[in-house]
C-alpha cells in the first residue's frame, strides 16, 4: 500500500510542544510494538518507534500509519538504526533511508538518522527527508563520553532540527561533562544530550534541566532500548521530570552497587508529599573521588551514603556531627552554601525511633547481634539513651573491642540464657534474601521486642519465630524508613512523612517480589 504523507506539522514548531520524555518502543514483532504503543500512548504522547528492532522494519509502517491517524495527539520519532551504529538494522544506508522515508509518510513527525549514515548518504537524500518531517541527527558513543564539542561540530554540517548526542557514562563525572556541554550549546542548537549506562541515570533526569530538549524513557525495566534507560513511569512518577527546573535541588544516594537501592523510591515519595522542589537520584559511584567531584560540580545539595563508603567518606568531610564521630561512619552528607561537606549519621535515629515506640529505652536490657557498622550505630545509640547493652558477635574479639569503646558488655553465646533481655537487635546480615537463615536458635529468641535490621525479606525467619512466640517485632524497613526520615529532616527542615515513606517502600518491595516470581520471556 502506498502511504500518503500525512505530516503537516512544521518541524521547527515541534520544539515548543514536545513533551520532556520520549518513550522508546522496541518489540520483536510489529504487533507487539503497536500493542505497547496503544496501551501507553495516553500517558506517553511522545513515542519513538525503533523499527530496527523488527525483523522486517517495513512490516510496521501500515500499522504505525493507522495508529497515528487515530492518535493525533501522539508525536512519533521513526528510528531504524544501523548495526554499524549500535542499532539492529542490517541493511545499507540507502535501505535505511528508504525505511525512514516511509516512516515519515506513515506520519512520524521526526526521523532519526545517525551521523554515520547522514555523512555517507547524498546530501540531497538527507535534505529530502528533512523536507517532509523533522530531522534528528544522532551520535552514540558506546564506550565513553568524549569529544562532545568536536562531535557536535561534525554533526552541524548536516542541517537538522535536532542534534542528539549520547555518550556512555563510565564515571559519574561523565554526566557532569555532558550536562556542561548541553548547558553551553543548547542555547544555540536544539540538543538532546544524555549518557547511557547505569552511571548515566543522572543525565537522563537532569539533562532536561541543563537544556536538553527531551530525554528518552523505557517502557519498563525489562524493555529498555539502551543501557541505563529509566522507565518512563519512573521518570514521571519517581523523579517528577516534568517539574525539574533550574531551582530544583538535587540529592542522591551514593554507593557501589546502587541499582537495587530503595532510597530513591522512599526519598522522592517524601519530597513529593511535602512539595519540596527537589529530586533524589541513584549515584553509582565506583570511586569516592568521582563522587565528590560530581557532588561539587553538579552541585548536589545532599547525599545518602551507603555501602561501601560509610567510613571511607570521612576524610572528605569538612565537619561531622557527634554521632558520625563516635560511630566512625557517615550515612548523610549536607553540602552547605559555602560548598563545604558536613557529615551526619542518621542510622542511630533509624534504630532508636522504632524501638522507643515500643519500649522505654532508658534502663532496658538490649542484646545487639553483630559488631560491624550497623551494630556500632545500635550500640552507641542505645547507650546514649541509657540502655544496658550486650554485644554478641561471630568474631568475639570484635564484640569485646566495641563493648570497651561504648562501655557496653560483650557476651558469649552460652551466656544468652542467663539474661532476660527486653530487646534483641539483629545488626548482622544473616537472613538477608533468605527466609530460613537466622542469627539465633529458636529457643534463644527471648525478649519483649525483636528488631531485625534486615529488610529484605520484610519478615525474616528471626521475626517469624519471635512473632510466633508473641514477641513484638520491628521489621528492618522501619529502620530504613526512620534513617531516611531523619535525613529528610536534616536536608529540608521539615518533618518527614514517615507513613507515606513506609507505604512506598512496602509497595516497592512487593512489586519487586512479584517481578521476581514472573517467568522471564
Ligand atoms: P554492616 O556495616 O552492615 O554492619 P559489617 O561492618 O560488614 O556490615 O558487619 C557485619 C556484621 O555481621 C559483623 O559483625 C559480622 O561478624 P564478624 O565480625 O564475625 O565478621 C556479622 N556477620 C556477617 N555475616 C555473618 C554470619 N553469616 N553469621 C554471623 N555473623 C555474621
Amino acid at each position: 500500500m502506498a502511504l500518503a504523507i500525512s505530516s503537516t506539522i512544521e518541524p521547527r514548531l515541534l520544539l515548543r510542544r514536545l513533551p520532556r520524555v520520549c518513550l522508546a518502543l522496541g518489540g520483536d514483532t510489529a504487533d507487539e510494538m503497536m500493542d505497547t504503543a496503544e496501551s501507553l500512548a495516553r500517558d506517553n504522547p511522545f513515542l519513538e518507534f525503533r523499527l530496527d528492532y523488527l525483523k522486517q522494519p517495513q512490516s510496521a509502517l501500515t500499522k504505525i500509519h493507522r495508529f497515528l491517524e487515530t492518535h493525533r495527539y501522539v508525536t512519533a520519532i521513526g528510528t531504524c538504526r544501523r548495526a554499524a551504529s549500535g542499532g539492529k538494522f542490517k541493511g545499507s544506508v540507502a535501505a535505511q533511508l528508504e525505511v525512514l522515508g516511509k516512516a515519515q509518510a506513515a506520519g512520524c513527525q521526526i526521523v532519526d538518522v545517525e551521523i554515520e549514515s547522514a555523512l555517507r548518504a547524498k546530501p540531497e537524500a538527507i535534505a529530502r527527508l528533512r523536507s517532509c518531517a523533522g530531522l534528528m541527527v544522532s551520535f552514540h558513543d558506546f564506550r565513553g563520553t568524549r569529544h562532545l564539542e568536536e562531535t557536535l561540530g561534525k554533526m552541524l554540517k548536516v542541517p537538522a532540527d535536532f542534534y542528539k548526542i549520547v555518550g556512555t557514562a563510565t564515571t559519574l563525572s561523565d554526566n557532569v561533562a555532558m550536562m556542561k556541554f548541553v548547558q553551553t550549546e543548547s542555547d544555540r542548537h536544539p540538543l538532546i544530550g544524555l549518557c547511557m549506562g547505569e552511571q548515566g541515570i543522572i543525565s537522563r533526569v537532569l539533562g532536561v534541566r541543563a537544556g536538553s530538549v527531551f530525554t528518552f524513557g523505557a517502557v519498563n525495566a525489562d524493555l529498555k532500548t539502551a543501557s541505563g534507560q529509566v522507565s518512563a513511569a519512573d521518570l514521571h512518577g519517581t523523579y517528577r521530570i516534568d517539574q525539574v527546573d533550574a531551582a530544583t535541588r538535587i540529592y542522591g544516594v551514593a554507593g557501589d552497587p546502587i541499582g537495587h537501592s530503595l532510597s530513591p523510591v522512599i526519598m522522592n515519595t517524601a519530597l513529593r508529599r511535602e512539595n519540596v522542589n527537589a529530586v533524589y537520584l541513584p549515584l553509582h559511584a565506583k570511586t569516592l573521588k568521582d563522587l565528590i567531584h560530581c557532588a561539587r560540580e553538579i552541585p548536589l545539595h545532599g547525599l545518602s551514603i551507603t555501602m561501601p563508603y560509610k567510613q571511607a567518606i570521612l576524610p572528605y568531610l569538612d565537619n561531622t556531627d557527634t554521632h558520625t564521630a563516635k560511630i566512625g561512619a557517615c550515612n548523610t552528607v549536607v553540602r552547605g552554601q559555602d560548598g563545604k561537606l558536613y557529615g551526619f549519621n542518621t542510622d542511630i535515629a533509624g534504630i532508636v525511633r522504632p524501638l522507643e515506640q515500643r519500649l522505654a529505652i532508658e534502663g532496658a536490657k538490649v542484646l545487639v547481634l553483630g559488631a560491624g557498622g550497623a551494630a556500632r550505630a545500635a550500640v552507641f545509640g542505645l547507650k546514649e539513651r541509657g540502655a544496658e547493652v550486650w554485644i554478641l558477635n561471630r568474631t568475639s574479639v570484635k564484640a569485646q573491642k566495641l563493648a570497651r569503646q561504648a562501655k557496653a558488655h560483650s557476651i558469649p553465646r552460652a551466656g544468652l540464657r542467663k539474661i532476660a533481655f527486653d530487646a534483641i537487635v539483629n545488626a548482622t546480615p544473616v537472613g538477608m534474601g533468605n527466609k530460613r537463615e537466622c542469627p539465633l536458635q529458636d529457643d534463644e529468641i527471648q525478649a519483649r521486642v525483636v528488631f531485625d535490621m534486615v529488610y529484605d525479606p520484610v519478615e525474616t525467619h528471626l521475626l517469624q519465630v519471635a512473632r510466633a512466640k508473641g514477641i513484638a517485632v520491628i521489621p528492618g524497613i522501619e529502620m530504613f524508613v526512620q534513617q531516611a526520615a531523619r535525613q529528610f529532616e536534616i536536608w529540608t527542615g521539615k518533618p518527614a512523612p514517615a507513613g507515606d515513606m513506609l507505604h512506598a517502600v512496602v509497595a516497592a518491595l512487593q512489586e519487586r517480589a512479584a517481578a521476581q516470581k514472573q517467568p522471564k520471556a
